[in-house]
């Protein structure tokens, strides 16, 4: 193994030759999550979910902070461990400053700056929704070139976000397009809960759409402006879909439920393509990738490989490690901000909004 050398608060570029290894903390929701990526090749990613939030059907973000407070120690331990290095041979530590919810960004700040202080080396701090785009640069190994080039469009696709992103370099994208109101992941949890599915509600729809007709049902599509999305309608008009068939057959939903979810999630996909279509018909881009806990979806990811088929896109999908919350995407998005030395102070603070 070649040497390894400890970069040093202040100048850490004098080292840019060596090996850089950069540990990767996330604690924006409910995961907590520690990674280790060297020279931009994955080492570990270790994620603690928080099965706490499931009997209230969402996030609790005083319990979610208590959770990363006993999570994080044993998380980085794990990634250490994994990743098989000692703490001596980390370069800096990148974090997720936002967006999320401040108490759990407050834990995942707060053990950056005391675990950098301690090593005496640099902190890094890292926009999580940045973060699942870059997530595509991760490599596997050594050998694997399989990353986008530049420009590319992004569909970023979470339970907080439905954008449209222009790529143009590592720290230079552009939102084209946006949700004006709910974002997809929110349309498929409280689709699920009006279903009485759980929470979250996306992979369970996800699940009996595999066993349902996704033409059966119709549902309202928003005919919004631009590259922009809405998914506020479909929401209520799913909602009053199942109110009225309720009322003659109580048992509707149960004898129902896949096809119900294959229609919800055909529809939910059709209009997130329809809007990237036109993106990249127009921009004249032919590379597009998706991010973001949705894009878990094997609708979704079934219709990326039609587009690619259809109209010659070359296209990105996540592995599913990399699409719900997790620390190799900070990790990753902290290696190309050490490599313009871009770091941060001790004073910094997390923030609950932020754009891209
Ligand atoms: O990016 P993410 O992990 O977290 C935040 O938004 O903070 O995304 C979570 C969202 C949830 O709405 C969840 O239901 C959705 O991603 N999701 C899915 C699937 N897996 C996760 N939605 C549809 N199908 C899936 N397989």
């Amino acid at each position: 193994m070649d040497e390894i050398t400890t970069h040093q608060m202040g100048n850490p570029s004098d080292a840019i030759d060596c090996m850089i290894t950069i540990l990767g903390i996330e604690s924006s929701c409910d995961d907590t999550s520690a990674a280790v990526i060297r020279d931009g090749v994955i080492l570990s990613n270790v994620i603690a979910g928080q099965a706490v939030h499931e009997r209230y059907g969402g996030v609790v973000p005083e319990l979610a902070s208590r959770a990363h407070q006993q999570n994080i120690i044993p998380v980085v331990h794990d990634a250490l461990k994994q990743a098989g290095i000692d703490k001596s041979e980390l370069s800096a530590i990148a974090f997720t400053r936002g967006p999320g919810l401040l108490g759990s960004l407050l834990v995942g700040t707060s053990f950056a700056k005391g675990f950098s202080s301690a090593l005496n080396i640099p902190m890094i701090d890292v926009n999580h929704l940045q973060a699942h785009v870059l997530a595509h640069f991760i490599k596997e190994d050594e050998n694997d070139t399989n990353q986008p080039t530049f420009p590319f469009l992004c569909l970023l696709v979470s339970g907080g976000n439905s954008q449209i992103i222009l790529v143009k370099s590592h720290d230079e994208m552009e939102i084209i397009g946006q949700t004006i109101d709910d974002a997809a992941g929110e349309a498929f949890d409280k689709c699920a809960k009006v279903m009485g599915l759980g929470y979250p509600g996306g992979p369970i729809v996800d699940k009996l759409a595999k066993l349902g007709n996704p033409d059966r049902f119709k549902f309202s599509k928003p005919n919004i402006a631009g590259y922009d999305y809405s998914f506020s309608g479909l929401k209520t008009s799913f909602l009053y879909f199942l109110r009225d068939e309720l009322k003659t057959d109580a048992d509707f939903i149960e004898k129902n439920k896949e096809d119900l979810c294959a229609s919800l999630q055909k529809t939910i996909v059709d209009i997130l393509m329809n809007k990237l279509y036109h993106a990249a018909k127009d921009l004249k881009i032919k590379e597009v990738a998706v991010a973001g806990g949705v894009s878990a979806n094997s609708g979704l990811r079934t219709a990326f490989e039609e587009y690619s088929r259809r109209y010659g896109w070359k296209i990105h999908i996540p592995k599913f490690a990399y699409t719900t919350d997790n620390a190799a995407m900070v990790a990753i998005s902290g290696y190309y901000k050490y490599l313009k030395d871009e770091f941060c102070e001790y004073d910094v603070a997390p923030y609950a909004r932020v754009e891209i």
